[in-house]
């Protein structure tokens, strides 16, 4: 069989707002492993996550946590201090990608178009008006939609009873691009293609829109001009480049068509940790490829590194 016994640790859980999202990617991940042949020993991550591994020696990690100590760097920093091949980017892209700001900036660098937007302080948020609506708030370093909120405009201010919700003193604001969502997928540095998700009953691509079943539906390949389809690949790879991830990564875009056919697309965001349930956005853009869902893990476990 393809995995020929490799013993494979699948990190999931931990303890970040993601953690119920990453069991369910972890879960999905062990079957697939298991069927094509690998020892795969699931690890319910917690902080002590090294003496685990330290005792299971595995010849490959694969990593299906999502969120913070997960998919920043953190945990990435322990595998390379032991000298253990993971999946996904090294330290520095994983670190970079999940601080949204710094990530921003350095896509504006390489000539994407990204939303309008700045740090603001909790103090002029919860004065309200920080920017002309309507605009997102949103903290830097989460994911799942975890914080997001729309202001609509001056008289609908969330934070007018003084309530806050983030760790952080300051959030990211950013102008509100109407329009379409957009995600594509990037394997080994090539776009895989592009996916629409359109969101059922909720204002945007929210927690429940995400994760609760009929949530959204999604449409692969997404319906886009050949021009606007292949400049979504595009800003996928060199986003991707940017931040030097590795592995597999998900682009998350917003199109704006009424501003132009290419220059209505904006990007949001790059996952180094994508979800991995089947039903996940990347799964679903392999698969249209012809990458089945054990065929992606199994090219994952065995692209796995360290060093970098
Ligand atoms: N500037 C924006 N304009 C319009 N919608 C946005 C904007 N920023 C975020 N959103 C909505 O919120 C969702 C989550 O934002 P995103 O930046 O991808 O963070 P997360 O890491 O939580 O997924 C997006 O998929 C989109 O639906
Ligand atoms: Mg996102």
């Amino acid at each position: 069989m393809a995995g020929g016994g490799k013993r494979v640790a699948v990190l999931m859980g931990g303890w970040s707002a993601e953690r119920e999202v990453s069991l369910v990617s972890g879960e999905a991940v062990t079957r697939a492993l298991r069927e094509r042949g690998y020892d795969v020993n699931p690890i319910d991550v917690g902080p002590h996550v090294g003496v685990a591994l330290a005792e299971l020696q595995p010849e490959v990690v694969f990593n299906a946590l999502h969120g913070r100590f997960g998919e920043d760097g953190c945990i990435q920093g322990v595998l390379e201090m032991m000298g253990l091949p993971y999946t996904h980017s090294g330290v520095l892209a994983s670190a970079l990608a999940m601080d949204k700001p710094l990530a921003l900036a350095l896509f504006r660098d390489a000539g994407l178009r990204v939303a309008k937007g700045r740090l603001a302080h909790r103090d002029e948020i919860l004065a309200g008006a920080v920017m002309e609506p309507p605009y997102v708030v949103k903290p830097t370093n989460e994911g799942s939609s975890v914080g997001v909120i729309i202001v609509h405009d001056r008289d609908d201010n969330p934070f007018a009873r003084g309530e806050w919700q983030y760790r952080d003193s300051h959030v990211l604001v950013e102008q509100y691009i109407p329009g379409r969502e957009l995600a594509a997928a990037v394997m080994n540095g090539r776009a895989l293609g592009v996916v629409e998700i359109k969101v059922n009953g909720a204002e945007f691509y929210d927690y429940q829109a995400k994760y609760r079943p009929g949530g959204s539906m999604h449409e692969m390949p997404a319906r886009l001009s050949p021009v606007a389809y292949k400049a979504c690949m595009e800003i996928a790879e060199t986003a991707h480049r940017r931040l030097g991830c590795r592995g597999v990564t998900r682009v998350d875009l917003r199109y704006d068509e009424a501003a132009g056919e290419v220059d209505g697309l904006y990007l949001l965001e790059i996952n180094s940790q994508p979800g991995m349930t089947p039903t996940s956005l990347v799964p679903e853009i392999a698969a249209h490829n012809g990458i089945n869902f054990g065929a992606l893990v199994e090219w994952m476990v065995e692209d796995a590194g360290c060093r970098r």
